[in-house]
C-alpha cells in the first residue's frame, strides 16, 4: 500500500469512533476567522494533539481541532486552525487534514485565509473569493509516488474551484449586499512578509492576493476530486503598496473588524451549497 494513503488511513481508523457523523462540507478557518468555530452548536470535537501521527499547529492564536456541526441542516466539519508549510512540517503533513476530512465524507473543501491583496483595487477588510491559484513557489503535495487509492498521478487543474460554487457564493455575497472581489490566489512560502519587489513580482504573475496556506491544500483536494471554493479576507495590502509595515497583529486585527460578515457568508453560502449540490 502507498505510504501516504497507509498513514491516512492509521489516522483515519485512529479517530472513526469518535467521529459523529458525515460530513458534506469541509470548512478549513482561516487566521482571525477561526471564531465562526466557537459560535456553531458543537456536536462533536476532536483536538489535533488527540489523533495519532496528526500534525499539530504552532502559531500562536491557532487553535487545532476538528468541530462538527449542523449549519442549517448541513453537516460540516471546521477544521480551527490548520497546518503551515513554514511551521516545518513536509507538504504530505500539511494536507493530511484536508485528505482526511475527505476520508470523513465531506465532498466540498471550503478554504479560508487572511491574504495581502496586491491588486490595487483592493482595500484591507475586503474578502477575494479565489478563481484561480498560483502554487508554484511550494513544493507539491503530489510529489512522491503516487498515492492511486486517492487520485490519479497527473490530474486536470483546469478549475481547482469549482464554477458551481463559485456562483454561488458570487450570488450569496450580492443577496447579502457584501462587496465580493475575486481574484487569482498565489501561495509563497512565508513565514516572513514579502518585501516590496516580491509584492511586485506576485502582481506582474497574475496574483490578486498572497499568503502562506491554501494552494497547496486545493491541490491535494483537487487530486481527490473534491469540490473546492475558498475565499481570501484581505487583511492588509502588500508590504509597499502603503507607507506602514506589516504584523500578524494587524492581520488579526482586521480579520476580527470583518468577522461577522464573514460568518454570514460563509454560513450563507454553506446553507445554499447543502441545498444546491
Ligand atoms: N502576505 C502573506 N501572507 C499574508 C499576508 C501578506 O501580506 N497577510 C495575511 N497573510
Amino acid at each position: 500500500m502507498n505510504q501516504v494513503y497507509k498513514r491516512l488511513t492509521e489516522c483515519y481508523d485512529s479517530i472513526q469512533e469518535r467521529i459523529p457523523f458525515e460530513p458534506k462540507v469541509a470548512l478549513v478557518l482561516g487566521s482571525g476567522l477561526g471564531d465562526l468555530a466557537d459560535r456553531v452548536e458543537i456536536e462533536g470535537i476532536l483536538d489535533y494533539h488527540d489523533i495519532q501521527g496528526f500534525p499539530v499547529s504552532t502559531v500562536q492564536g491557532h487553535k487545532g481541532r476538528f468541530v462538527f456541526t449542523h449549519i442549517n441542516g448541513v453537516p460540516v466539519v471546521m477544521m480551527q486552525g490548520r497546518v503551515h508549510y513554514y511551521e516545518g512540517y513536509s507538504m504530505e503533513d500539511v494536507v493530511l487534514p484536508a485528505r482526511l476530512m475527505k476520508m470523513m465524507g465531506a465532498k466540498i473543501l471550503f478554504l479560508t485565509n487572511a491574504a495581502g491583496g496586491v491588486n490595487f483595487s483592493f482595500k484591507a477588510g475586503d474578502f477575494m473569493m479565489i478563481t484561480d491559484q498560483i502554487a508554484s513557489f511550494v513544493p507539491s503535495p503530489l510529489i512522491g509516488s503516487n498515492a492511486d487509492e486517492l487520485g490519479p498521478r497527473f490530474c486536470d487543474m483546469s478549475h481547482v474551484y469549482d464554477l458551481d460554487l463559485q456562483e454561488i457564493i458570487r450570488q450569496t455575497a450580492r443577496d447579502l449586499d457584501i462587496d465580493l472581489k475575486e481574484g487569482v490566489y498565489l501561495q509563497l512560502t512565508g513565514p516572513a512578509f514579502e518585501t516590496p519587489a516580491e509584492v511586485r513580482m506576485v502582481r506582474a504573475l497574475g496574483g490578486d492576493a498572497v499568503g502562506m496556506s491554501t494552494a497547496c491544500e486545493a491541490v491535494a483536494a483537487n487530486h481527490m476530486g473534491m469540490k473546492i471554493c475558498g475565499i481570501s479576507c484581505i487583511s492588509n495590502l502588500g508590504c509597499g503598496m502603503t507607507d506602514q509595515p506589516l504584523s500578524h497583529t494587524e492581520v488579526a486585527e482586521t480579520a476580527d473588524r470583518v468577522a461577522p460578515v464573514f460568518r454570514a457568508l460563509v454560513t450563507e453560502a454553506i446553507t445554499r451549497m447543502g441545498k444546491e449540490c
